[in-house]
């Protein structure tokens, strides 16, 4: 077995807390530090500050069995560290849209002083080009060159599946300007290598960078197209699942982040494509892709309450909508950039009055939405609502039963923003139901609407002989 590492890592937000976490988990002996002494005191506890499926195992585990601690201490967190990660945030600048990084810089202007000689310094955060500079010129003003290393090692977890992200992902980034940090950085993720084959791709410190920043605004762009392309299905009668799954199965396509839905949110995408887009006009570099993505992802956003009052002929003026799931995914408290946030708030403008439903993100929704009334139960939610708005695909929410909530509404409209219900059953027990690409059910003949079920019905056979 390889030797185990003491690790410091500073933030313990998403991606330090997973990280340290499974760090420790690996057998190294890890201290996370956080100026925050609530959140510290709350995990020492066995108190997690977020919510995430799997995590307070792990840590009360790693806790417990004294490889992982935590500490507000900075100098006692890196005391002897052969390895110190930032993964501090950086939010988007208030008025700037590029990213904050003053939490970066002012981590590595007191890690300055702290470290021990030969130790590597690693930003985990999400920075954008350049920043490993910045942080090496910083630690450098204090320090002899040659006694320490700064590296670049993007996260790529996804919130909600952050634990096995990180511990099975599909690639390990480094970035580094020297021997000493790529040998040190190999050794810490050697036994994945070993165990589980996963590909190392160790590169220039500004390239690796940059592969973070690439990712995410690939990915939302392709889920942007695939929204694009269900607003062409919903006017020429297909259906975008079927689409995606059609394209999606070519190997150079590939099958995932293709669901169509009510547009990407999130504490990553628009704050990373903003960013990128923000580097690449200081550099002179137009990202005409990356521009239009944005712009499209924040009208759609803004478009889903028009879904919604289109049921009702445009106008919503005095009804009631249910709105079931607020985070801005599932298996997340996280409200950030949510798309049920722009949409309750065109609802209102509307003169929609808003009862909410989400299983654990209310408390955060509260602190974002007004005037709303929040249920922590899906049926009591829709209770004597004109229509009921499916915003998240909670498990809870795809789980719903139709009857009883056709019971408890006032009129049986849904408006299926996630596709995450069975459209045909609903059409069935007599919904007017208004999905994500594919047509909406109009107020046609029995027999048009079966005519129409059999031609989904045709397409969902073919596919299936197609698959297997
Ligand atoms: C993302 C990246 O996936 C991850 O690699 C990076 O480290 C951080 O940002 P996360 O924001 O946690 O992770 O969630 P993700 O599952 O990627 O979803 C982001 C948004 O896109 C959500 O609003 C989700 O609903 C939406 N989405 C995703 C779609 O609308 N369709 C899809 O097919 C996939």
């Amino acid at each position: 077995a390889r030797t185990q590492m003491k690790i410091a890592v500073i933030g313990t937000g998403y991606v330090g807390l997973v990280s340290g976490t499974c760090f420790a988990e690996w057998g190294n002996n890890v201290v996370c530090m956080d100026k925050n002494a609530q959140k510290i005191a709350g995990l020492r506890q066995g108190r997690m500050p977020i919510y995430e499926p799997g995590l307070d195992d792990l840590v009360k585990r790693n806790y417990a069995a004294g490889r992982l601690d935590f500490t507000c201490d900075l100098a006692e967190a890196v005391k002897g560290a052969a390895i110190v990660f930032i993964a501090v945030g950086t939010p988007t600048r208030a008025g700037h849209e590029d990213a904050d990084l003053s939490f970066v810089y002012m981590a590595a202007r007191e890690l300055a002083s702290l470290i021990a000689d030969d130790t590597v310094v690693v930003v985990k955060s999400t920075v954008p080009v350049g920043t490993g500079d910045v942080v090496q010129r910083i630690i450098g003003s204090v320090r002899k060159a040659d006694t320490f290393s700064i590296a670049s090692n993007p996260e790529f977890l996804r919130e909600g599946v952050a634990v096995s992200d990180f511990l099975a992902p599909d690639r390990v980034v480094i970035g580094v300007e020297d021997e000493r940090a790529g040998k040190r950085l190999i050794e810490l993720y050697e036994s994945m290598v070993t165990l589980q084959n996963t590909p190392v791709i160790i590169t220039m410190r500004r390239t690796a960078e940059l592969i973070k920043y690439a990712a995410n605004a690939f990915l939302a762009t392709k889920i942007t197209f695939i929204n694009e392309l269900a607003d062409l299905c919903e006017q020429v009668g297909s259906n975008v699942s079927d689409l995606a799954l059609g394209m999606g199965l070519d190997k150079r396509i590939g099958a995932s982040f293709l669901t169509a839905g009510p547009g990407y949110g999130g504490s990553c995408f628009p704050k990373d494509t903003l960013a990128l887009l923000r580097t690449a006009e200081d550099y002179g570099v137009t990202l005409g892709i990356v521009e239009e993505t944005v712009a499209a992802n924040d009208a759609r956003k803004r478009r889903m309450a028009l879904k919604v009052a289109e049921a009702f002929g445009g106008d919503i003026d005095g009804l009631t909508i249910a709105v079931l799931g607020l985070t801005f995914k599932p298996d997340t408290d996280d409200m950030r950039d949510a798309p049920s946030v722009p949409l309750i708030e065109a609802l209102q403008r509307m003169g929609g009055r808003i009862r909410a439903y989400d299983p654990v993100g209310i408390e955060n929704a509260a602190k974002v939405l007004d005037g709303v009334d929040f249920f922590e139960d899906p049926y009591e939610c829709a209770w004597n609502a004109d229509a009921a708005v499916i915003v998240t695909e909670w498990e809870t929410i795809k789980k719903i039963d139709l009857v009883q909530l056709k019971h408890h509404l006032r009129q049986p409209v849904l408006i299926d923003l996630r596709n995450a219900l069975d459209a045909d059953a609903a059409e069935e027990l007599g919904f007017h139901i208004s999905a994500v690409g594919r047509p909406a059910s109009t107020d046609g003949s029995l027999q048009e609407i079966v005519k129409r079920r059999d031609r989904r019905q045709a397409v969902k056979t073919e596919t299936v002989e197609l698959v297997s």
